[in-house]
Protein backbone atom coordinates (compact mmCIF):
# COMPACT_ATOMS: atom_id res chain seq x y z
CA UNK A 1 0.00 0.00 0.00
CA UNK A 2 2.84 2.24 1.10
CA UNK A 3 4.93 1.74 -2.55
CA UNK A 4 1.54 2.45 -4.17
CA UNK A 5 1.10 5.71 -2.34
CA UNK A 6 4.50 6.76 -3.37
CA UNK A 7 4.24 5.56 -7.24
CA UNK A 8 1.13 8.02 -7.54
CA UNK A 9 0.84 11.04 -9.48
CA UNK A 10 3.81 9.59 -11.56
CA UNK A 11 2.85 10.48 -14.99
CA UNK A 12 4.44 13.42 -16.06
CA UNK A 13 2.83 15.71 -18.03
CA UNK A 14 -0.13 14.98 -20.52
CA UNK A 15 1.84 13.17 -23.36
CA UNK A 16 2.80 10.81 -20.57
CA UNK A 17 -0.53 10.14 -19.62
CA UNK A 18 -2.16 10.01 -23.11
CA UNK A 19 0.81 7.60 -23.98
CA UNK A 20 0.69 5.44 -20.99
CA UNK A 21 -3.43 5.14 -21.25
CA UNK A 22 -3.09 4.54 -24.77
CA UNK A 23 -0.87 1.60 -23.96
CA UNK A 24 -3.15 0.17 -21.42
CA UNK A 25 -6.02 0.66 -24.06
CA UNK A 26 -4.27 -0.22 -27.60
CA UNK A 27 -3.37 -3.99 -27.37
CA UNK A 28 -4.59 -7.14 -28.58
CA UNK A 29 -8.90 -5.39 -28.53
CA UNK A 30 -7.72 -3.87 -31.58
CA UNK A 31 -5.57 -6.02 -33.34
CA UNK A 32 -6.47 -9.22 -33.14
CA UNK A 33 -10.09 -8.79 -31.43
CA UNK A 34 -11.76 -5.51 -33.41
CA UNK A 35 -11.04 -7.29 -36.67
CA UNK A 36 -12.46 -11.18 -36.19
CA UNK A 37 -15.30 -9.30 -35.10
CA UNK A 38 -16.09 -6.77 -37.41
CA UNK A 39 -15.64 -9.37 -39.92
CA UNK A 40 -17.87 -11.78 -38.55
CA UNK A 41 -20.99 -9.09 -37.60
CA UNK A 42 -21.09 -8.01 -41.35
CA UNK A 43 -18.30 -5.71 -41.59
CA UNK A 44 -18.59 -1.75 -42.38
CA UNK A 45 -22.08 -2.54 -39.85
CA UNK A 46 -19.49 -3.29 -36.86
CA UNK A 47 -17.54 -0.56 -37.67
CA UNK A 48 -20.34 2.14 -38.32
CA UNK A 49 -21.82 1.12 -34.85
CA UNK A 50 -18.61 0.60 -32.86
CA UNK A 51 -17.66 4.46 -34.33
CA UNK A 52 -20.09 5.92 -32.88
CA UNK A 53 -20.51 3.87 -29.82
CA UNK A 54 -17.05 5.34 -29.16
CA UNK A 55 -17.28 8.61 -29.51
CA UNK A 56 -20.54 9.08 -27.54
CA UNK A 57 -20.35 5.79 -24.53
CA UNK A 58 -16.70 5.44 -25.06
CA UNK A 59 -15.83 9.17 -24.22
CA UNK A 60 -18.80 9.64 -21.41
CA UNK A 61 -17.46 6.50 -19.21
CA UNK A 62 -14.19 6.85 -20.36
CA UNK A 63 -14.24 10.57 -18.57
CA UNK A 64 -16.21 9.34 -16.04
CA UNK A 65 -13.31 6.64 -14.65
CA UNK A 66 -10.40 8.88 -15.41
CA UNK A 67 -12.39 11.92 -12.80
CA UNK A 68 -13.34 9.40 -10.15
CA UNK A 69 -9.66 7.95 -10.25
CA UNK A 70 -8.03 11.26 -10.32
CA UNK A 71 -10.69 12.64 -7.83
CA UNK A 72 -10.13 9.65 -5.15
CA UNK A 73 -6.59 9.44 -5.70
CA UNK A 74 -7.43 5.45 -5.45
CA UNK A 75 -8.05 2.71 -7.23
CA UNK A 76 -11.18 0.95 -8.13
CA UNK A 77 -11.61 -1.28 -5.30
CA UNK A 78 -11.00 1.58 -2.92
CA UNK A 79 -12.36 4.46 -5.40
CA UNK A 80 -16.19 3.34 -5.05
CA UNK A 81 -16.05 2.90 -1.19
CA UNK A 82 -14.19 6.20 -0.60
CA UNK A 83 -17.23 7.71 -2.50
CA UNK A 84 -19.72 6.10 -0.61
CA UNK A 85 -19.98 2.83 1.59
CA UNK A 86 -22.86 1.59 -0.42
CA UNK A 87 -20.79 1.67 -3.98
CA UNK A 88 -17.97 -0.54 -2.44
CA UNK A 89 -19.75 -3.45 -4.40
CA UNK A 90 -19.06 -1.97 -7.63
CA UNK A 91 -15.30 -2.10 -6.66
CA UNK A 92 -15.36 -5.76 -6.34
CA UNK A 93 -17.42 -6.22 -9.54
CA UNK A 94 -15.19 -4.28 -11.94
CA UNK A 95 -12.34 -5.94 -10.08
CA UNK A 96 -13.27 -9.65 -11.26
CA UNK A 97 -13.27 -8.15 -14.72
CA UNK A 98 -9.35 -8.28 -14.69
CA UNK A 99 -8.97 -11.85 -13.12
CA UNK A 100 -11.13 -12.83 -15.78
CA UNK A 101 -9.47 -11.44 -18.86
CA UNK A 102 -5.63 -11.69 -17.82
CA UNK A 103 -5.10 -14.93 -17.71
CA UNK A 104 -6.68 -15.63 -21.56
CA UNK A 105 -5.34 -12.78 -22.68
CA UNK A 106 -2.00 -13.84 -21.80
CA UNK A 107 -2.80 -17.08 -24.02
CA UNK A 108 -3.54 -14.64 -26.70
CA UNK A 109 -0.11 -12.89 -25.70
CA UNK A 110 1.20 -16.48 -25.83
CA UNK A 111 0.52 -17.08 -29.42
CA UNK A 112 1.90 -13.61 -30.56
CA UNK A 113 5.05 -14.42 -28.95
CA UNK A 114 4.86 -17.71 -31.31
CA UNK A 115 4.46 -15.79 -34.32
CA UNK A 116 7.27 -13.14 -33.20
CA UNK A 117 9.50 -16.24 -32.80
CA UNK A 118 8.36 -17.75 -36.42
CA UNK A 119 9.35 -14.90 -37.83
CA UNK A 120 12.92 -14.43 -35.96
CA UNK A 121 13.43 -18.11 -36.95
CA UNK A 122 12.45 -17.58 -41.12
CA UNK A 123 9.80 -19.26 -41.02
CA UNK A 124 7.14 -17.14 -42.10
CA UNK A 125 6.27 -19.15 -45.52
CA UNK A 126 5.19 -22.47 -42.67
CA UNK A 127 3.04 -20.19 -41.21
CA UNK A 128 0.91 -18.87 -44.13
CA UNK A 129 0.21 -22.26 -44.79
CA UNK A 130 -3.38 -23.69 -44.76
CA UNK A 131 -3.96 -25.40 -41.36
CA UNK A 132 -0.54 -24.09 -39.28
CA UNK A 133 -2.60 -22.14 -37.09
CA UNK A 134 -5.05 -24.50 -36.29
CA UNK A 135 -1.97 -27.11 -35.65
CA UNK A 136 -0.24 -25.38 -33.33
CA UNK A 137 -3.43 -24.02 -30.74
CA UNK A 138 -4.40 -27.74 -30.89
CA UNK A 139 -1.10 -28.86 -29.03
CA UNK A 140 -1.33 -29.49 -25.35
CA UNK A 141 2.47 -27.88 -24.91
CA UNK A 142 3.17 -25.55 -27.27
CA UNK A 143 1.07 -22.73 -26.81
CA UNK A 144 0.92 -23.24 -22.79
CA UNK A 145 4.74 -22.52 -22.94
CA UNK A 146 4.33 -19.62 -25.48
CA UNK A 147 1.60 -18.49 -22.55
CA UNK A 148 4.28 -18.63 -19.96
CA UNK A 149 6.75 -16.58 -21.47
CA UNK A 150 4.56 -14.16 -22.14
CA UNK A 151 2.92 -14.21 -18.09
CA UNK A 152 6.70 -13.92 -17.30
CA UNK A 153 7.60 -10.86 -19.34
CA UNK A 154 4.24 -9.15 -17.86
CA UNK A 155 5.29 -10.27 -14.08
CA UNK A 156 8.98 -8.89 -14.48
CA UNK A 157 7.81 -5.50 -15.70
CA UNK A 158 5.09 -5.08 -13.26
CA UNK A 159 7.42 -5.60 -10.04
CA UNK A 160 9.58 -3.02 -11.73
CA UNK A 161 6.48 -0.22 -11.09
CA UNK A 162 4.98 2.00 -13.11
CA UNK A 163 6.85 4.38 -14.48
CA UNK A 164 10.21 2.84 -15.62
CA UNK A 165 8.32 -0.39 -17.23
CA UNK A 166 5.26 1.54 -18.91
CA UNK A 167 6.03 5.38 -19.56
CA UNK A 168 9.27 5.51 -21.27
CA UNK A 169 8.73 2.28 -23.56
CA UNK A 170 5.30 3.58 -24.64
CA UNK A 171 6.64 6.82 -25.78
CA UNK A 172 8.55 5.29 -28.31
CA UNK A 173 7.22 2.15 -29.52
CA UNK A 174 3.34 3.57 -29.66
CA UNK A 175 4.20 5.86 -32.63
CA UNK A 176 6.36 3.11 -34.65
CA UNK A 177 3.00 0.37 -34.61
CA UNK A 178 0.66 3.07 -35.59
CA UNK A 179 3.25 3.92 -38.48
CA UNK A 180 3.96 0.27 -39.28
CA UNK A 181 -0.10 -0.52 -39.51
CA UNK A 182 -0.15 2.56 -42.04
CA UNK A 183 2.32 0.59 -44.12
CA UNK A 184 0.87 -2.84 -43.91
CA UNK A 185 -2.79 -1.56 -44.59
CA UNK A 186 -1.89 0.24 -47.86
CA UNK A 187 0.00 -2.88 -48.88
CA UNK A 188 -3.01 -5.78 -47.99
CA UNK A 189 -5.73 -2.82 -49.66
CA UNK A 190 -3.50 -2.42 -52.94
CA UNK A 191 -3.64 -6.27 -53.28
CA UNK A 192 -5.68 -7.31 -56.76
CA UNK A 193 -8.94 -8.34 -55.65
CA UNK A 194 -9.06 -6.14 -52.48
CA UNK A 195 -11.69 -3.75 -53.65
CA UNK A 196 -14.63 -6.21 -52.25
CA UNK A 197 -13.11 -6.63 -48.80
CA UNK A 198 -12.23 -2.88 -48.54
CA UNK A 199 -16.05 -2.19 -49.50
CA UNK A 200 -17.17 -5.42 -47.22
CA UNK A 201 -15.27 -3.10 -44.74
CA UNK A 202 -16.48 -0.05 -44.61
CA UNK A 203 -20.20 0.45 -46.83
CA UNK A 204 -22.32 -0.68 -44.00
CA UNK A 205 -25.04 -3.29 -44.90
CA UNK A 206 -27.94 -2.34 -42.52
CA UNK A 207 -29.94 -5.30 -43.40
CA UNK A 208 -26.89 -7.07 -41.03
CA UNK A 209 -27.69 -4.73 -38.36
CA UNK A 210 -29.22 -6.37 -35.39
CA UNK A 211 -29.13 -6.14 -31.37
CA UNK A 212 -26.49 -9.06 -31.20
CA UNK A 213 -24.76 -6.32 -33.38
CA UNK A 214 -24.33 -3.45 -31.02
CA UNK A 215 -23.87 -5.90 -28.18
CA UNK A 216 -20.61 -7.08 -29.27
CA UNK A 217 -19.76 -3.64 -30.55
CA UNK A 218 -20.42 -2.24 -26.97
CA UNK A 219 -18.47 -5.30 -25.35
CA UNK A 220 -15.24 -4.57 -27.89
CA UNK A 221 -15.93 -0.08 -26.86
CA UNK A 222 -15.12 -2.04 -22.94
CA UNK A 223 -12.93 -4.11 -23.80
CA UNK A 224 -10.75 -2.25 -26.38
CA UNK A 225 -10.89 1.10 -24.02
CA UNK A 226 -10.20 -0.99 -21.11
CA UNK A 227 -13.51 0.60 -19.44
CA UNK A 228 -15.36 -0.98 -16.91
CA UNK A 229 -12.90 -3.03 -14.66
CA UNK A 230 -11.25 -0.26 -13.05
CA UNK A 231 -7.88 0.18 -15.02
CA UNK A 232 -8.93 4.04 -16.34
CA UNK A 233 -9.70 4.79 -12.52
CA UNK A 234 -6.49 3.31 -11.40
CA UNK A 235 -4.67 5.78 -14.50
CA UNK A 236 -6.40 8.76 -13.27
CA UNK A 237 -5.46 8.02 -9.71
CA UNK A 238 -1.62 8.75 -11.46
CA UNK A 239 -3.07 11.89 -13.12
CA UNK A 240 -1.83 15.37 -12.27
CA UNK A 241 -4.71 18.06 -11.74
CA UNK A 242 -2.90 20.33 -14.33
CA UNK A 243 -3.63 17.40 -17.23
CA UNK A 244 -6.49 18.35 -19.32
CA UNK A 245 -8.80 15.56 -18.74
CA UNK A 246 -11.16 16.04 -21.95
CA UNK A 247 -8.65 16.74 -24.32
CA UNK A 248 -6.58 13.36 -23.12
CA UNK A 249 -9.92 11.17 -23.22
CA UNK A 250 -9.92 12.45 -26.89
CA UNK A 251 -7.31 11.46 -27.81
CA UNK A 252 -6.95 8.23 -25.76
CA UNK A 253 -10.12 7.29 -27.83
CA UNK A 254 -8.92 8.68 -31.51
CA UNK A 255 -5.65 6.50 -30.96
CA UNK A 256 -7.59 3.85 -29.66
CA UNK A 257 -10.09 4.03 -32.89
CA UNK A 258 -7.82 4.71 -35.56
CA UNK A 259 -5.20 1.49 -34.53
CA UNK A 260 -8.78 -0.12 -34.52
CA UNK A 261 -9.60 0.58 -37.62
CA UNK A 262 -6.49 0.15 -39.24
CA UNK A 263 -5.90 -3.05 -38.04
CA UNK A 264 -9.10 -4.29 -39.57
CA UNK A 265 -7.56 -2.68 -42.92
CA UNK A 266 -4.84 -4.56 -42.88
CA UNK A 267 -6.57 -8.01 -42.30
CA UNK A 268 -10.08 -8.02 -44.02
CA UNK A 269 -9.27 -7.04 -47.51
CA UNK A 270 -6.62 -9.84 -46.89
CA UNK A 271 -8.90 -12.38 -46.35
CA UNK A 272 -10.99 -11.54 -48.97
CA UNK A 273 -7.92 -11.40 -51.45
CA UNK A 274 -6.65 -15.13 -49.73
CA UNK A 275 -9.75 -16.68 -50.02
CA UNK A 276 -10.79 -15.70 -53.23
CA UNK A 277 -13.72 -13.70 -52.55
CA UNK A 278 -15.42 -16.57 -50.28
CA UNK A 279 -17.42 -14.60 -47.36
CA UNK A 280 -17.69 -17.78 -45.34
CA UNK A 281 -13.77 -17.05 -44.72
CA UNK A 282 -15.42 -13.57 -42.44
CA UNK A 283 -16.54 -16.36 -39.55
CA UNK A 284 -12.71 -17.67 -39.07
CA UNK A 285 -13.07 -15.97 -35.30
CA UNK A 286 -10.22 -15.49 -32.98
CA UNK A 287 -7.85 -17.28 -35.32
CA UNK A 288 -8.12 -14.63 -38.12
CA UNK A 289 -5.41 -12.34 -37.80
CA UNK A 290 -2.86 -15.36 -37.52
CA UNK A 291 -4.19 -17.31 -40.21
CA UNK A 292 -4.30 -14.03 -42.71
CA UNK A 293 -1.65 -11.69 -42.13
CA UNK A 294 1.07 -14.44 -42.27
CA UNK A 295 -0.37 -14.71 -46.10
CA UNK A 296 -0.11 -11.37 -46.76
CA UNK A 297 2.92 -11.23 -45.42
CA UNK A 298 4.38 -13.91 -47.69
CA UNK A 299 3.16 -12.51 -50.43
CA UNK A 300 5.19 -8.71 -49.60
CA UNK A 301 8.78 -7.95 -50.43
CA UNK A 302 10.78 -8.05 -47.40
CA UNK A 303 7.46 -9.95 -45.53
CA UNK A 304 9.78 -12.25 -43.74
CA UNK A 305 11.50 -8.82 -41.74
CA UNK A 306 7.67 -6.86 -41.78
CA UNK A 307 6.32 -9.63 -39.89
CA UNK A 308 8.96 -9.96 -37.85
CA UNK A 309 8.50 -6.07 -37.12
CA UNK A 310 5.00 -6.57 -37.27
CA UNK A 311 4.59 -9.08 -34.17
CA UNK A 312 7.18 -7.34 -32.51
CA UNK A 313 5.11 -4.47 -31.83
CA UNK A 314 1.77 -6.21 -31.27
CA UNK A 315 3.93 -8.37 -29.00
CA UNK A 316 4.93 -5.09 -27.68
CA UNK A 317 0.91 -3.63 -27.47
CA UNK A 318 -0.11 -6.87 -25.97
CA UNK A 319 2.21 -6.55 -23.18
CA UNK A 320 1.62 -3.11 -22.24
CA UNK A 321 -2.10 -3.83 -22.01
CA UNK A 322 -1.47 -7.50 -20.04
CA UNK A 323 0.74 -5.15 -17.91
CA UNK A 324 -2.43 -2.79 -16.71
CA UNK A 325 -4.42 -5.92 -16.36
CA UNK A 326 -2.08 -7.38 -14.06
CA UNK A 327 -0.97 -4.40 -12.14
CA UNK A 328 -5.08 -4.21 -11.74
CA UNK A 329 -4.89 -7.40 -9.55
CA UNK A 330 -1.68 -6.33 -7.48
CA UNK A 331 -2.81 -3.04 -6.86
CA UNK A 332 -5.87 -5.03 -5.70
CA UNK A 333 -4.07 -7.71 -3.68
CA UNK A 334 -1.97 -4.89 -2.36
CA UNK A 335 -5.14 -2.58 -1.72
CA UNK A 336 -7.16 -5.51 0.20
CA UNK A 337 -4.49 -7.93 1.83
CA UNK A 338 -2.03 -5.39 2.33
CA UNK A 339 0.65 -7.53 1.12
CA UNK A 340 3.57 -5.95 -0.76
CA UNK A 341 4.40 -5.50 -4.56
CA UNK A 342 6.86 -8.07 -4.83
CA UNK A 343 4.55 -10.65 -3.24
CA UNK A 344 0.92 -9.76 -4.66
CA UNK A 345 2.78 -9.93 -8.26
CA UNK A 346 3.87 -13.34 -7.58
CA UNK A 347 0.81 -14.72 -6.31
CA UNK A 348 -1.01 -13.10 -9.06
CA UNK A 349 1.41 -14.55 -11.26
CA UNK A 350 0.64 -17.61 -10.25
CA UNK A 351 -3.17 -17.13 -10.31
CA UNK A 352 -2.78 -16.08 -14.03
CA UNK A 353 -0.39 -18.93 -15.18
CA UNK A 354 -3.16 -21.98 -13.45
CA UNK A 355 -5.97 -20.07 -14.85
CA UNK A 356 -4.84 -19.29 -17.97
CA UNK A 357 -4.45 -23.71 -19.09
CA UNK A 358 -8.05 -23.97 -19.61
CA UNK A 359 -8.46 -21.71 -22.36
CA UNK A 360 -5.43 -22.83 -23.90
CA UNK A 361 -5.98 -26.45 -23.47
CA UNK A 362 -9.60 -25.92 -24.69
CA UNK A 363 -8.41 -25.73 -28.41
CA UNK A 364 -6.77 -29.22 -28.35
CA UNK A 365 -7.63 -31.68 -25.72
CA UNK A 366 -10.10 -30.01 -23.85
CA UNK A 367 -11.81 -29.14 -27.06
CA UNK A 368 -15.12 -30.83 -25.94
CA UNK A 369 -15.36 -28.87 -23.08
CA UNK A 370 -17.68 -26.06 -24.42
CA UNK A 371 -19.44 -24.37 -21.80
CA UNK A 372 -22.64 -21.92 -23.49
CA UNK A 373 -21.52 -23.52 -26.87
CA UNK A 374 -18.38 -21.84 -26.58
CA UNK A 375 -14.56 -22.98 -27.01
CA UNK A 376 -13.19 -21.97 -23.46
CA UNK A 377 -11.40 -18.83 -24.13
CA UNK A 378 -14.30 -17.80 -25.83
CA UNK A 379 -16.66 -18.57 -22.73
CA UNK A 380 -14.72 -16.22 -20.26
CA UNK A 381 -14.35 -13.33 -23.32
CA UNK A 382 -18.42 -13.45 -23.05
CA UNK A 383 -18.42 -13.76 -19.57
CA UNK A 384 -15.94 -10.53 -19.09
CA UNK A 385 -17.36 -8.41 -22.41
CA UNK A 386 -20.77 -9.32 -22.54
CA UNK A 387 -21.98 -10.07 -19.51
CA UNK A 388 -19.83 -7.97 -16.62
CA UNK A 389 -18.55 -5.02 -18.38
CA UNK A 390 -22.48 -3.55 -19.28
CA UNK A 391 -23.36 -3.93 -15.84
CA UNK A 392 -20.16 -2.43 -14.11
CA UNK A 393 -20.91 0.88 -16.99
CA UNK A 394 -24.09 0.72 -16.10
CA UNK A 395 -23.62 1.10 -12.15
CA UNK A 396 -21.27 3.54 -12.76
CA UNK A 397 -23.33 5.72 -15.09
CA UNK A 398 -26.39 5.50 -12.78
CA UNK A 399 -24.57 6.52 -9.36
CA UNK A 400 -22.84 9.05 -11.20
CA UNK A 401 -26.09 10.50 -13.21
CA UNK A 402 -28.51 10.20 -9.87
CA UNK A 403 -26.34 9.80 -7.01
CA UNK A 404 -23.28 11.69 -6.98
CA UNK A 405 -24.17 14.01 -10.14
CA UNK A 406 -22.76 14.81 -13.23
CA UNK A 407 -21.42 18.27 -11.22
CA UNK A 408 -19.00 15.72 -9.57
CA UNK A 409 -17.23 14.56 -12.50
CA UNK A 410 -17.40 17.85 -14.84
CA UNK A 411 -16.08 19.74 -11.95
CA UNK A 412 -12.72 17.72 -11.95
CA UNK A 413 -12.86 17.73 -15.81
CA UNK A 414 -12.98 21.78 -15.16
CA UNK A 415 -10.24 21.14 -12.21
CA UNK A 416 -7.47 24.27 -12.84
CA UNK A 417 -9.65 26.40 -15.15
CA UNK A 418 -9.37 23.65 -17.85
CA UNK A 419 -12.28 23.75 -20.22
CA UNK A 420 -14.44 21.09 -20.53
CA UNK A 421 -16.29 21.89 -23.95
CA UNK A 422 -18.69 19.17 -24.25
CA UNK A 423 -20.38 19.64 -20.68
CA UNK A 424 -23.88 19.50 -21.98
CA UNK A 425 -23.31 16.54 -24.34
CA UNK A 426 -21.48 14.58 -21.11
CA UNK A 427 -24.77 15.65 -18.88
CA UNK A 428 -27.16 14.23 -21.68
CA UNK A 429 -25.23 10.98 -21.89
CA UNK A 430 -24.69 10.40 -18.47
CA UNK A 431 -27.82 11.33 -17.16
CA UNK A 432 -30.24 9.51 -20.02
CA UNK A 433 -28.64 8.09 -23.15
CA UNK A 434 -25.53 5.86 -21.56
CA UNK A 435 -27.82 4.14 -19.04
CA UNK A 436 -30.83 3.53 -20.98
CA UNK A 437 -28.91 2.61 -23.73
CA UNK A 438 -26.71 0.56 -21.69
CA UNK A 439 -29.95 -1.57 -20.37
CA UNK A 440 -31.68 -1.65 -23.52
CA UNK A 441 -29.10 -3.27 -25.45
CA UNK A 442 -28.04 -5.88 -22.86
CA UNK A 443 -31.43 -6.71 -22.03
CA UNK A 444 -32.85 -7.10 -25.81
CA UNK A 445 -29.83 -9.16 -26.60
CA UNK A 446 -29.84 -11.48 -23.60
CA UNK A 447 -33.19 -12.24 -24.51
CA UNK A 448 -32.58 -12.73 -28.49
CA UNK A 449 -29.66 -15.13 -26.78
CA UNK A 450 -32.00 -16.93 -24.71
CA UNK A 451 -34.49 -17.19 -27.46
CA UNK A 452 -37.11 -14.96 -25.54
CA UNK A 453 -37.71 -12.63 -28.85
CA UNK A 454 -36.44 -12.86 -31.78
CA UNK A 455 -33.90 -9.52 -33.17
N1 LIG B 1 -7.67 -2.54 -23.93
C1 LIG B 1 -6.80 -3.66 -24.14
C2 LIG B 1 -6.84 -4.08 -25.55
O1 LIG B 1 -7.58 -3.51 -26.35
O2 LIG B 1 -6.14 -5.02 -25.88
C3 LIG B 1 -7.16 -4.84 -23.32
C4 LIG B 1 -7.28 -4.50 -21.93
C5 LIG B 1 -6.23 -3.97 -21.27
C6 LIG B 1 -8.44 -4.70 -21.38
C7 LIG B 1 -6.37 -3.62 -20.00
C8 LIG B 1 -8.60 -4.39 -20.13
C9 LIG B 1 -7.57 -3.84 -19.46
F1 LIG B 1 -7.75 -3.55 -18.24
Amino acid sequence: MKEKETSRSSFTGKLGFVLAAAGSAVGLGNLWRFPYLAAQYGGGIFLLVYVILAFTFGFTLMTTEIAIGRKTGKSAISAFGALDKRFAFIGGLSSIVPVIITPYYCVIGGWVTKYLGVYLSSAGRAAAEDGYFGAFISQPWQPLVWFFVFVLATSVVVILGVEKGIEKASKIMMPILLLLSIVIAIYSCTRPGAIDGILYYVRPDFSKLSVKTVLAALGQLFYSMSLAMGIMITYGSYMQKSTDLESSVRQIEFFDTLIAFLAGLMIIPAVFVFSGGDESAMGAGPGLMFITLPKVFLSMPGGQLIGGAFFFLVLFAALTSSISLMETIVSILMDRLGWNRLFSTVMSTIFVLLAGIPSSLGFGVWSHVTPLGMDILDFFDFLSNTLLMPIVSFLICFIVAYILKPDFIIEEAKAEGAAFRTEKFYRFMIRVVAPIGIVAIWVSSMAASLGLISL
